[in-house]
């Protein structure tokens, strides 16, 4: 009995004593192996006479069933050591500052588009906007382009095939139609701008099928020519980022403002550089003008009671003059290389109060 009792001690402290799991598995074999020290005595059990049977043969079978607890037991710790040690090591600090990385680029259209946002909105404008699909109404004879009128040859327009009707839909060439949509949908007073894609049949180094315009509208009851040049000079010289902006506003036609004119602004060569603002030259930058009045009739409101402006600007023109982009094609080549050269951080937006661009 002494002799079984001294095996499981000797078992048990070596189980004990083992400190991985190669250790445990050399004591279960020492223990429980086909060869092992209680195997052995369990094969002498058939010798035995029933009377010493009876005895060894339950102490032999608790010896087994303690000695195979005590090393599963041993075992399922040293595993849990073994997870404890591997989560420590694998542990992350999410509240420490992230490696810089790189972000990807803002394109310069949508940059300047912020930017114009930014500029507008500060003047209490209103974001509007419209389907680049647009019908003849809202894109000329609401914007009183006559039937037939060569004014509308002016547009190289997009056309979709004619429907059983005879009626084309179009890409818009302008965003003006976003403001027959807004006129007939909103009690003036009407403050907005509209920023878009618009499309003509085009093509060389300033000119592409897809281009980007900015359209402003202000309908009130008083709102006049005056109005519209302070707001413009406004803009120019906070979307140029300097003090002093010289304008000049010269007569043109267009057939939804009467009178209409073009926004010059002055600037000059610098070597390669072009310094807007400042200058004996003058550069075109918008059209504009007081909305006509059958621009107002057509969206049901009465131009003796109603009466405001609107310009339009294109993007890309001042997205290459302000940032010094010479092709207006690269825009739209998806080349990673220009965007890394030319494009924006995402995470300086553009604002007022601590810069436009940076
Ligand atoms: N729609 C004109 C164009 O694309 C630009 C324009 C000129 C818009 C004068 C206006 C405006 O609202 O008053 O050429």
């Amino acid at each position: 009995m002494s002799d079984i009792e001294n095996l499981e001690r000797d078992l048990i402290a070596k189980v004990d004593a083992a400190d991985d799991e190669a250790a445990v598995e050399a004591v279960r074999v020492a223990a429980l192996g086909k060869k092992g020290a209680v195997s052995e005595r369990m094969k002498t059990l058939g010798k035995m006479s029933p009377e010493e049977r009876k005895e060894m043969g339950p102490a032999l079978n608790g010896l087994k069933t303690r000695v195979a607890a005590a090393i599963e037991a041993k075992k399922a710790a040293l595993e849990e050591i073994a997870l404890e040690a591997r989560l420590a090591s694998e542990k992350v600090d999410v509240t420490l500052p992230i490696k810089p990385v790189s972000n990807g680029k803002i394109h310069p259209v949508s940059q300047v588009f912020e930017e114009m946002i930014a500029i507008f909105s500060a003047m209490g404008f209103d974001v509007a906007e419209g389907p680049d699909i647009e019908d003849d109404f809202h894109n000329f004879t609401a914007l009183n382009f006559p039937a037939d009128h060569p004014a509308r040859e002016m547009h190289d327009t997009f056309f979709f095939e004619p429907k059983e009707d005879d009626s084309r839909m179009l890409l818009r060439t302008h965003t003006s139609p976003v403001q027959i949509r807004t006129m007939m949908t909103q009690k003036p007073p009407i403050r907005i701008i509209i920023p878009g894609r618009t499309f003509r049949c085009d093509s060389d180094q300033t000119h592409t099928p897809m281009f980007h315009q900015v359209e402003g509208l202000v309908i009130d009851k008083q709102t006049h020519m005056g109005h519209l040049k302070g707001t413009l000079e406004a803009f120019a010289k906070a979307f140029f980022e300097v003090d002093n902006v010289k304008t000049r506003f010269r007569p043109h036609f267009f057939p939804f403002t009467e009178p209409s004119a073009e926004m010059d602004i002055g600037y000059e060569r610098v070597g390669n550089e072009i310094r807007m603002g400042e200058g004996e030259k003058w550069m075109e930058i918008l059209g504009c003008g007081m909305v006509h009045a059958n621009v107002l009739k057509h969206c049901g409101l009465d131009p003796d009671e109603y009466q405001g402006f609107a310009f339009g600007m294109g993007v890309d023109r001042l997205a290459m003059l302000k940032y010094g982009i010479p092709d207006l094609r690269d825009f739209f080549a998806a080349d990673a290389r220009w965007l890394e050269h030319y494009g924006f951080d995402p995470l300086d937006q553009p604002n007022l109060a601590t810069g436009l661009s940076r």
